[in-house]
């Protein structure tokens, strides 16, 4: 995990920023409902790098949303780029985002495309959600505000986890759980109003001229190999690769294979940089 985590104020409001390492800046986006402590053994395997992890709006330790508060992915995105600017990164950061940070790095790349360097898709769409999928976030939603986060706890982990993780690892299991169960309603519950309405990024695809890495877990059922597959090919300088056993939370469950397939990106495409 980050060796340092700084409380930074970014466009008003307060934010928890893990830091680590020296280097190129790579800024991890966490998923839904986590928040930054998901990428804890990845970080560790990503050398190199100077990390900048935050916990996104209303998540972990950032601040709690205003009374009644909602938000967009939009939003988000620009959260990123103004705690960018607060730690010091005023220039072209690399990007990765795992599922609803799929969605916010989809939205820096496409909106702030100055400020994006390299772009690191894991678990996760460019469209957006069928009216179904939309009408069952508001469900959960309303339930998660009326019943807290325990149920919810309960019913996602077995989904976004692979079997393998679910029998072999535990303490993986027990720190999703934690962690779902640790974020606040009115966060849960912004967060799956601002999915919903998120828009379809699929048309911005062939317009990020940016070399993009998609990573999908073989066992992900949630956003499968082939919809990371589609992202990469969809992209000019798109590439996609599947890591063996993960599920939906591939860096959680895979850290090690994770971390080796963003270095192996990073570096191939610093050579081409460098060669350019
Ligand atoms: C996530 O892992 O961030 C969620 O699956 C995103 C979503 O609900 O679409």
């Amino acid at each position: 995990m980050p060796t340092e985590t700084r409380r930074t104020e970014a466009g008003g409001r307060g934010f928890a920023v893990g830091l680590a390492g020296e280097g190129d800046p790579l800024v991890l986006l966490h998923g839904f409902p986590l928040d930054r402590t998901m990428w804890g053994e990845t970080a560790e395997f990503l050398s190199g790098r100077r990390l900048i992890v935050p916990d996104l709006r209303g998540f972990g330790g950032s601040d709690p949303l205003a009374d009644g508060e909602a938000f967009s992915i939009d939003d988000l995105a620009d959260d990123v780029v103004a705690i960018a600017d607060a730690v010091g990164v005023t220039g072209p950061f690399d990007l990765a985002g795992l599922s609803m940070g799929g969605y916010v790095a989809l939205s820096v790349a496409t909106r702030h495309a100055d400020r994006v360097g390299r772009v690191i898709l894991t678990n996760t769409r460019a469209d957006t959600d069928t009216p179904e999928v939309a009408a069952n976030r508001r469900r959960i939603a309303e339930t998660v505000l009326a019943k807290g986060t325990a149920p919810l706890a309960a019913a996602m982990t077995p989904n976004v986890l692979s079997e393998i993780t679910i029998g072999k690892s535990p303490k993986v299991v027990g720190r999703v759980k934690d962690m779902i169960h640790a974020c606040r309603p009115a966060t849960v519950a912004a967060a799956q109003h601002a999915m919903a309405a998120r828009p379809d990024r699929t048309g911005d695809l062939p317009g990020i001229d940016r070399p993009v890495l998609c990573v999908a877990g073989s066992e992900d059922t949630i956003t499968p190999p082939a919809v990371l597959e589609a992202i990469a090919a969809a992209a000019p300088h798109g590439q996609a690769v599947t890591i063996a056993g993960a599920g939906h939370l591939t860096p959680l469950e895979r850290p090690r294979q994770f971390a080796d397939a963003v270095l192996a990106f990073l570096d191939r495409t610093d050579s081409a940089k460098a060669a350019s």
